[in-house]
């Protein structure tokens, strides 16, 4: 470059430098600049983006989106309840200042109360069973709360199982609260709050069809509730590993014990009715083995760059097969969305770790 560009550059440079200052200037004295940061951490909780599944979903029909709830501080969906729980108990006149909050919960639910709690200065205590990874016991003990680890191989009347175990808790434990999140009407209501109405913004009220894998019911009870009152043809189509109860609940109207065995996805599915499952708002229900929802969490890492749980392995794997199933129902102009309710690094030891997929036989030993 000869000098005298140089010094072209050069005043060039500077003009635009010059403007470039007086726009800050004029930026940093308008009424309009707003402050960047959040008063506490459960300000962030929600908006969380929706992202096109180009590779796994390119054979069905219409537009496929996972909405991402690992983007939630606590690295979860239940982010979104565990403030509103505590909210409902306070204004219920059932927990007092300083008081400590019960919950049983397979990991993800607790993360979220304890960000609340933190933030409102309310104690911990979590029960939980021997079926959830140690990264989320962990977690939880991370964020201050005490955990009680109960045998995920017991009924849920037997004093031992981790729903009787919070319940004692609570009666012994001086201004405690017991959440009780199956039942709680404050779950699926931070839905019709939050996830619903963000689902329908995002998409510009195109949604034609949602996928949820469910627990308590609260994410699929509550989106179903906002989304079909804007537009009831919004199709809602729930997810259910093998080994729950709700799949053949949904499809037959009976509770047959003989549906319930052991399963390693975690978070969804349950061996009880829980009272925040809307049936009248699911249209359809599907269900899927944990080889095909483990394998499926993998796909999402490597094709997708979704690094998720298990459960979002599962809801994908329930979607694509109802998609496949049900392409007459499907067109250019459907767009269907798919809860991803966590992210993977709580499942490093588990779905992303070859030895233990191979024990699980999920992985051939080649
Ligand atoms: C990983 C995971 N996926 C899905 C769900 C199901 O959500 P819901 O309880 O709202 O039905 C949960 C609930 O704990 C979860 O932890």
């Amino acid at each position: 470059m000869c000098s005298t560009e140089r010094s072209t550059w050069r005043s060039d440079w500077a003009r635009g430098a010059a403007g470039l200052m007086g726009a800050i200037a004029a930026a940093v004295t308008s009424r309009d600049i707003r402050c960047m940061w959040y008063d506490n951490i459960l300000e962030t909780i929600g908006d969380t983006p929706l992202v096109r599944v180009n590779r796994l979903a390119a054979h069905v029909p219409g537009t496929v989106l996972a909405k991402l709830e690992y983007f939630n501080p606590g690295g979860s969906v239940k982010d979104r309840i565990g403030l509103a729980m505590i909210e409902a108990a306070v204004e219920a006149g059932d927990l007092q200042p300083g008081g400590t909050i019960i919950e049983g919960t397979s990991g993800n639910t607790g993360v979220g109360l304890a960000l609340a709690a933190i933030a409102r200065g309310y104690k911990c205590v979590f029960t939980t069973t021997d079926k959830q990874s140690p990264e989320k016991i962990a977690i939880l003990r991370a964020l201050g709360a005490r955990v009680v680890v109960c045998p995920n191989d017991v009924e849920p009347e037997d004093p031992r199982s981790y729903y009787q175990v919070a319940r004692q808790l609570a009666r012994e434990t001086a201004n405690s609260v017991y959440l009780n999140q199956y039942d709680n009407p404050a779950n699926p209501a931070a839905h019709v709050r939050s996830t619903g109405p963000e689902l329908w913004e995002q998409t510009d009220g195109r949604i034609t069809h949602l996928f949820v894998g469910a627990g308590t019911g609260g994410t699929i009870s509550g989106c179903a509730a906002y989304l079909k009152e804007r537009n009831p043809d919004v199709q809602v189509i729930g997810v259910d590993p093998y080994g729950s109860v709700y799949y053949k609940y949904f499809h037959t109207g009976e509770f047959d014990d003989d549906e319930i065995y052991p399963y390693v996805t975690e978070g969804v599915g349950e061996d009880i009715l829980a009272g925040n499952m809307d049936w009248d708002l699911i249209d359809d229900y599907v269900r899927v083995t944990d080889r095909e929802s483990m394998l499926m969490t993998r796909r999402l890492a490597e094709e997708e760059g979704f690094f998720v749980g298990g459960s979002c392995g599962m809801a994908m794997a329930g979607a694509l097969q109802w998609m496949e199933a049900h392409g007459d129902q499907l067109d250019d102009n459907s767009v269907s969305v798919v809860i991803m309710p966590d992210g993977g690094y709580r499942s490093l030891g588990k779905t992303y770790n070859d030895a233990w997929m191979r024990e699980q036989g999920f992985l051939s030993d080649e």
